[in-house]
């Protein structure tokens, strides 16, 4: 069990931003990733949609042969409730709202997540628990993931969904410091976003989530003790993942496009 790949799932390339933190925190871990770029926007779908892809991905990834799963994608991990798995699957929404309590000191936050996200109310549910005092201010973005997915070198397009997607947070509660984004694709134009808003703070749950999932393989005795592989599969072209890649500089072995049906 010790020696099998961790597995990541995504919509599309979102996801890569756990595989960053992965390779500094759990250098030594194998990882099988999968993006369904093809299938994405998840976070314009039902989420009788959602629930559906997400539990095509899981079962892909443990016929593949994996020890945990990594919901990178928060648009998924709001439906975490409706998915099974034989292996432990680890929330990049519970990720969030950890980080939140542990790092937010002020009573103002930010949320910036897909449509599907805010609509289910997953963050503010979670957060009322453990912050009940916090006042939380979410917007969504119809377009930026499929932006980041496959346009990112758009600069022009690229700014203008940001302003769209983070202005009305701002100007509704100016108190605002700390900025959760709350869909994986957003730490991928974090530059962009601080060029921005340099004043915000901005939270990227996976970085939480990667360390969440240390603790586990460590309590577990998990850890790999053999030679590491990064296998990445995506459904729709492969070069749609080259950006994102050189983005987060991250070192690949495999990059494969499958089907999923
Ligand atoms: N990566 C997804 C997330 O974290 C959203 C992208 C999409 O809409 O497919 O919510």
């Amino acid at each position: 069990m010790k020696n099998l790949p961790v597995g990541i799932l995504d919509s599309g390339v979102g996801g890569l931003t756990a595989l960053s933190p992965m390779q500094e925190i759990l250098p030594d871990e194998s990882v099988i990733y999968f993006g369904d770029s093809l299938r994405m926007p998840y976070g314009n779908r039902t989420k009788e949609e959602i629930v559906f892809y997400a539990q095509k991905m899981i079962d892909y990834l443990e016929n593949k042969g994996v020890k945990a799963i990594l919901l990178a994608c928060n648009t998924i991990s709001s439906h975490i409730d409706s998915l099974h798995s034989n292996v432990k699957l680890f929330s990049i929404v519970q990720a969030g709202v950890e980080e939140v309590k542990q790092s937010v000191k002020g009573d103002s936050l930010g949320i910036i997540a897909t449509c599907a996200t805010v609509n289910s109310g997953v963050y503010e549910n979670a957060l009322s628990e453990v912050c009940p005092d916090m006042k939380v201010t979410l917007n969504s973005s119809i377009s930026l993931p499929k932006i980041i997915d496959s346009q990112m070198e758009n600069e022009p397009l690229l700014r203008e969904n940001i302003k769209e997607c983070i202005e009305p947070i701002v100007t509704k509660d100016p108190a605002i410091k700390d900025l959760v984004l709350g869909c994986s694709h957003f730490p991928i134009i974090k530059n962009e976003i601080n060029g921005l808003y340099p004043k915000l703070n901005l939270i990227d749950p996976a970085i939480r989530q990667v360390k969440m999932l240390k603790e586990y393989l460590d309590a577990n005795e998990l850890n790999n003790k053999s030679k590491k592989t990064i296998t990445l599969y995506t459904t729709a072209e492969t070069y749609e993942f080259a950006a994102a890649i050189k983005r987060l500089k991250l070192e690949i072995d495999t990059l494969m496009k499958v089907e999923l049906i």
